[in-house]
């Protein structure tokens, strides 16, 4: 519970002092009524307006989930497969912070704050995010050249990529390697590699700027921490206004 005139402060409509006339001027409504008395507690559930105008109270939170194969990390879906939502029960509508496919695992990030999400998944502001694949056959140093190049798509050309840590594995026929792009177009990783030759047979997204799944088993979650939201909002240019 928060005093009115805080809360109303807090969603950035007025400062303590004009919120505090705003309510004695009663203007400001908490579930319909009119209240005047300053220092009234509400909760977050409430509904305040002020002029009439609701008041958005619902509490940001950010979360880190290590995603599972096997769920969709839409909020909803037509068929009723599993969504990410079904291992993350929270009140707030929260939304994933760039998609990971069905059977992608690994770091995602989910929030009910956009102006974070916008800031964390606009191409131009390069957040890097990093994917352990394994894909088909042998890949050639000349191939992971042509990402590192930049491959073309076709409807575009991906950024450069960088790749590193390439190991072939001779009796499977296959090559385990980590990439790191700065963009998050659908089905982004999968084509970069289809588009050389070498279908993606598993992917997980190993990071996400600074953070990743440590400590986190899949089908795992936790809050990230203040300094994580922090240091994620840094890497933005949006965030280092
Ligand atoms: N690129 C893909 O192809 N799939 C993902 O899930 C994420 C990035």
């Amino acid at each position: 519970m928060e005093r009115l005139q805080k809360v109303i402060a807090k969603a950035g409509i007025a400062s303590r002092r004009a919120a505090e006339e705003l309510i004695v001027a009663g203007r400001v409504k908490v579930d319909g009524e009119v209240v005047k008395t300053l220092g009234t507690l509400v909760d977050s559930s409430q509904l305040i307006q002020v002029d009439d105008t609701v008041l958005k109270t619902e509490e940001l939170v950010y979360y880190l989930m290590n995603k599972p194969s096997g769920y969709l990390s839409t909020t909803s879906d037509d068929l009723n497969r599993r969504t990410v939502l079904d291992l993350l029960p929270v009140k707030e509508r929260i939304y994933p912070i760039g998609r990971l496919d069905y059977d992608t695992t690994g770091v995602l990030l989910l929030t009910n704050d956009g102006d974070f999400m916008n800031a964390l998944i606009h191409p131009k502001f390069k957040v890097e995010k990093e994917y352990h694949a394994k894909i088909q056959g042998l890949l050639r140093k000349e191939e992971s050249l042509l990402l590192k190049k930049g491959v073309d798509l076709g409807d575009f050309k991906a950024q450069p990529a960088r790749v590193y840590d390439v190991r072939y594995d001779d009796k499977k026929e296959n090559t385990h390697v980590n990439i790191v792009v700065t963009e998050g177009k659908y089905h982004q990783i999968k084509r970069m590699f289809e588009a050389i030759g070498h279908p993606v047979l598993k992917l997980r997204r190993e990071r996400f700027g600074t953070i990743t799944c440590e400590g986190l088993k899949q089908g795992e979650f936790r809050r990230l921490r203040p300094h994580e939201i922090k240091q994620l909002w840094q890497l933005s240019e949006f965030g280092k206004v």
